[in-house]
This record gives structure tokens, C-alpha cells and sequence, in this order.
């Protein structure tokens, strides 16, 4: 039987990468299988190879047809992975000269999901965890922006739904409710 392509996304520092652990695990625990892809490490590991970036925040920065290069080999590689998938990645990234699409045909062809989740939270929560985190190079915006990046998310996503045919669900990860966010995910990756 073939497995199940779900691809996750909310804009960084949303915390999705929290939620999809904690939803593993407890996946993991009833004995339900999914591989964990993040889109952005397929990425960095072609632009690495090619000497583009030196980081994975560098790639945002890319020229638009050097981005669209590094999509499409990281999705046809993601393509090939057997059994149920879970793919962290973005419905758009903000670069320098405006919202890229994450999800553009040549990327939705290649893995044709069965669902897209976005990961949401309010502004001010995502503009807190940004801050506090130190181990990246997160781009400085303020809570305004984040909001109409949030926004931007949904409406690309019903434009994906249009292509695929997929479903869209939208998993709230609201400061100190990550059992909730987690549990929600699980249930649809049931
Ligand atoms: P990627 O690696 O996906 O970067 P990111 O969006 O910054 O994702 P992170 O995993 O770092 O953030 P997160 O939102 O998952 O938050 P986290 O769980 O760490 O992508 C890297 C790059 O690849 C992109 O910038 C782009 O250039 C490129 N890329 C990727 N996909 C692409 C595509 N399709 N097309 C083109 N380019 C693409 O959590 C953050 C913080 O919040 C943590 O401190 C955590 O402890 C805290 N937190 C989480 N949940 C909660 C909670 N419920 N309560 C309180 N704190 C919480």
C-alpha cells in the first residue's frame, strides 16, 4: 500500500518542529511509522554541495532561480522516500524580494500530499520564541509583518489545495498548550 504524504509548514519559530516531535512520539508509541523529512535540510545539503550558502538561514537570500533549482532536487529526492512521510517546510518563505512560493507545481508535483497542516500561533508568541532563540539567524521583524506572513500562509494553501486536491488543516501551538498542538497533529496523521 502506498504511504501517506503529509507536509507540514507555519512561518519560523511557530514551532513546528517542536509539535512534530512530540506528535512522533506518541505515534511512535502505538506503533504507527511515519519518517520525519525537513524540506529545508534537502535544501542545505544541495546548496552546501554546490558552495552557495555557508548556513541554512543564507538560503532566503538566494536568487530566485538558484532557490527554484535547490526545490526541485529536494523534492524529487524527498519523492523517492517509501512508507508515510511527514515533511517540515514552509507554504511560502519570505526573502528579500517577497513571499516565495514553498510549494510551487514543480514541488507539489513531485510529492502530491494527502494533507497540509499550517502551524499557527499568535504573532507576539512567534516574535518571543524567535527572540529567545539563539541557535539561528532569525530574520528581525515585528509582530505586524509575522501577522500578514501567517495570513499570506493560508491563502497559498487554499492555492495548493486548488493543484492537489489535498486537504488543509490548521493546528493552533499557543504557548504552554504543546500537549494540545501535538495531540491535533496526531490525530491527523492517524
Ligand atoms: P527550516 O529548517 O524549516 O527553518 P525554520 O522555519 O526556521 O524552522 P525551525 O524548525 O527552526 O522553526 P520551527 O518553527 O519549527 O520552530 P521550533 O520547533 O524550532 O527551514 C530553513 C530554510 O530552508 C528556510 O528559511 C528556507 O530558506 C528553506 N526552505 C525550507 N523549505 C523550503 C521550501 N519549500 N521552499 C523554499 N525554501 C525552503 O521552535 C521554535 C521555538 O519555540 C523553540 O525555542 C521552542 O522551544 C519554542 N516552542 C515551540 N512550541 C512552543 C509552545 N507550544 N510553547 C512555548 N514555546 C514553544
Amino acid at each position: 500500500m502506498q504511504g501517506r504524504k503529509v507536509i507540514i509548514t507555519g512561518v519560523p519559530g511557530v514551532g513546528k518542529t517542536t509539535v512534530i516531535n512530540e506528535a512522533l512520539q506518541t505515534l511512535r508509541d502505538e506503533g504507527v511509522e511515519y519518517q520525519s523529512i525537513n524540506f529545508g535540510s534537502f535544501m542545505f545539503e544541495v546548496a552546501k554541495n554546490d558552495d552557495v550558502v555557508q548556513n541554512r538561514d543564507q538560503m532566503r537570500s538566494l536568487d530566485r532561480a538558484v532557490q527554484k533549482q535547490l526545490q526541485q532536487r529536494a523534492a524529487q529526492a524527498i519523492a523517492k522516500v517509501p512508507g508515510n512521510v511527514l515533511i517540515d517546510t514552509h507554504a511560502s518563505v519570505k526573502t528579500p524580494k517577497g513571499y516565495l512560493a514553498g510549494l510551487p507545481e514543480w514541488v507539489l508535483r513531485e510529492i502530491m500530499p494527502d494533507i497540509i497542516v499550517l502551524v499557527e500561533t499568535d504573532d507576539d508568541q512567534i516574535l518571543m520564541r524567535r527572540l529567545t532563540d539563539e541557535t539561528r539567524a532569525r530574520d528581525k521583524e515585528g509582530s505586524r509583518s509575522i501577522a500578514e506572513h501567517q495570513q499570506f500562509n493560508r491563502s497559498i494553501a487554499a492555492a495548493y489545495a486548488m493543484m492537489t486536491g489535498c486537504t488543509i488543516k490548521i493546528v493552533i501551538n499557543a504557548d504552554f498548550l504543546l500537549d494540545r498542538s501535538s495531540s491535533e497533529l496526531a490525530d491527523v496523521l492517524r
